[in-house]
């Protein structure tokens, strides 16, 4: 695996919204289920996956772990990893009360995690690879390629900007947050655009393709929400 650790990005930095403050994790399901319900995207990932019940899955940027509980429930064991200990601290909880004892905690992220088990047959990240520039993606994705069995399945969901209309689309998609989830809920996407690094999705395309990703389905979402199904065809070094 590459060694860059002499000029590492700090990526348990906090950019854009603070997911190590207790209150905004603690206020995460009810804010996101304004606008996305996750339980069913966790589903309809799942089921579009077709994730079996020997298979073992990897959920990197977690969060407040939705869809790692509703993964654990179908396979046989998650990794779920986040760079916030808040996040995993209350994930945790989440799946104590859900019954559910198959997850494996990792504090980590994209560019620090080290997965010392066998590589897993599904990686999905959801709303979390913008936190890394666009080089850092890189570095991410071949991370990501080693830790997943070869022909494996990687779920990339993540505001990525269509490059057509794409002020357009940002400042409807602004608008209509405001509508569903009010100016609070407004003001965080106003802050992902100029503080997070969402990029073009040609860019997210051709960074998949250069790390040994195959893009068997892909949807882009009113311009800003690109959700990709892949598949591992090639090593990375
Ligand atoms: C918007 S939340 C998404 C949570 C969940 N995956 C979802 O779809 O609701 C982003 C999550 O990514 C985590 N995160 C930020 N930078 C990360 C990194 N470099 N590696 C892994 N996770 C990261 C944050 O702590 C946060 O929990």
């Amino acid at each position: 695996m590459a060694n860059y650790s002499a000029w590492q990005y700090d990526e348990m930095q906090q950019i854009g919204k603070d997911y190590g403050n207790v209150a905004e994790v603690e206020a995460y399901d009810l804010r996101h289920n304004q606008f996305r319900n996750i339980q069913k995207e966790s589903q309809f990932i799942l089921d579009r996956l077709a994730v079996r019940k020997k298979q073992v899955i990897l959920d990197f940027g977690a969060g407040t772990g939705t869809f790692a509980i509703e993964a654990a429930k179908r396979c046989s064991k998650v990794y779920a990893v986040d760079v916030s200990r808040v996040m995993l601290d209350y994930a945790k909880k989440k799946a104590d009360s859900h019954g559910v004892d198959n997850i494996v905690f990792g504090h980590g992220g994209f560019l620090t995690y080290n997965h010392l088990e066998d590589p897993v047959d599904v990686i999905v990240t959801s709303l979390a690879l913008h936190h890394l520039p666009d080089f850092w993606k890189f570095a991410a994705l071949s991370r990501i390629n080693t830790m997943l069995k070869n022909r494996g399945r990687l779920f990339l969901m993540d505001v990525v900007f269509s490059e057509e209309n794409y002020v357009e689309n940002i400042t409807k998609w602004i608008a209509d947050i405001e509508r569903s989830a009010g100016p609070e809920t407004a003001e965080d996407i106003r802050m992902h655009v100029q503080k997070e690094y969402s990029t073009f999705t040609w860019i997210m395309e051709a960074l998949l393709a250069r790390t040994g990703f195959r893009i068997d389905q892909s949807n882009y979402e009113n311009g800003v929400i690109a959700r990709y199904f892949c598949t591992k065809i090639n090593n990375c070094t």
